[in-house]
């Protein structure tokens, strides 16, 4: 300490500020760490950060549905089940109202036709034995239900309505059925107007008495654990399915979250075998889609 060399003793002011900054760093240095170990806390405007928000008074298991019954004014509690990570597949219960329901149906009816695919090659619509339902397409904001519906796929999706196709309305009779597809494209044509199809969301509006699941044959996991095992057809029994119900929405992603396309998203429709079943797809894309 006594052998302190005398330029360093001599040096103008600047020195003892270049102390206190060395000083300073070094105390925020320190304060940092003890954040970093949780010694110390940051104050926080929310009273319970270390639980921000609770999901599961909306979101719940299939173990867990049984507790939860429909409403006195018919339209039912509307709650979201997991039903599959791979492919990332989630049904709202209740998404639309009965009156939503029967509003799509009575405007879809008078211009029917029957349903096409997508050419694998040249991207255009044809006739196929694979999907024998009829079907007709609704304007993006037909009508304010329609828009209002809209809006609230979007809500459900967090994409934008202006990614959206017009919603499809579509009627499958007795031995009625859409074979197993991807909604992702594998043509250059169809991705030129909006890009990729991300995800889809499938509106049940109208209960089946038997068959018309929705089938995915490629899930992962065990599919014979799902509660409603026993209630399904034998062509929902070749995969994880839904029943098709009333007012149920089922949103599934064609794309997992790095933006490659999701093979597990392989669905069909299985075939009605008793009453009829109604349904309105929405195809969700990953651009604005040119209406
Ligand atoms: C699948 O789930 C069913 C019903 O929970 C169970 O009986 C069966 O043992 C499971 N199979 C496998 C391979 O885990």
């Amino acid at each position: 300490m006594a052998k302190k060399p005398k330029h360093l003793r001599h040096q103008p002011r600047k020195s003892s500020s270049s102390q206190a900054f060395t000083v300073i760093t070094l105390l925020l240095f320190f304060v940092l760490i003890l954040i970093g170990l949780g010694i110390i806390s940051l104050p926080s405007t929310s009273t319970n950060s270390s639980n921000p928000i609770d999901l599961t008074t909306t979101v719940r298991t299939s173990e867990e549905r049984e507790s939860y019954g429909d409403e006195e004014d018919g339209n039912g509690d509307r709650w979201v089940e997991i039903i599959s990570w791979e492919p990332r597949a989630f049904l709202y219960h209740n998404f639309l109202t009965n009156e939503e329901c029967e509003h799509l149906i009575s405007l879809a009816k008078p211009s029917m036709e029957k349903s096409m695919v997508a050419d694998v090659k040249t991207g255009r619509s044809k006739e196929s034995r694979v999907r024998t339902s009829s079907g007709t397409f609704l304007r993006r904001g037909h009508d304010e239900i329609v828009q209002e519906i809209e809006n609230r796929i979007s809500d459900f999706t967090f994409i934008p309505v202006e990614n959206g196709e017009s919603l499809q309305v579509l009627h499958y009779e007795v031995g009625q059925k859409y074979e197993p597809h991807h909604d992702y494209f594998m043509d250059e044509f169809n991705v030129k107007r909006g890009g990729q199809r991300v995800a889809t969301v499938l509106m049940y509006l109208s209960d089946v008495d038997e068959g018309g699941e929705t089938v995915f044959p490629a899930a992962k996991g065990n599919i014979s654990d799902v509660p409603w095992w026993n209630e399904l057809s034998q062509c929902g029994k070749e995969g994880l399915s839904v029943l098709p119900k009333k007012r149920d929405a089922l949103l599934f992603w064609s794309m997992k979250p790095d933006a490659s396309l999701d093979p597990s998203s392989l669905h069909g429709g299985c075939p009605v075998i008793k009453g009829n079943k109604w349904s309105s797809t929405k195809w969700l894309h990953v651009h604005e889609y040119e209406n």
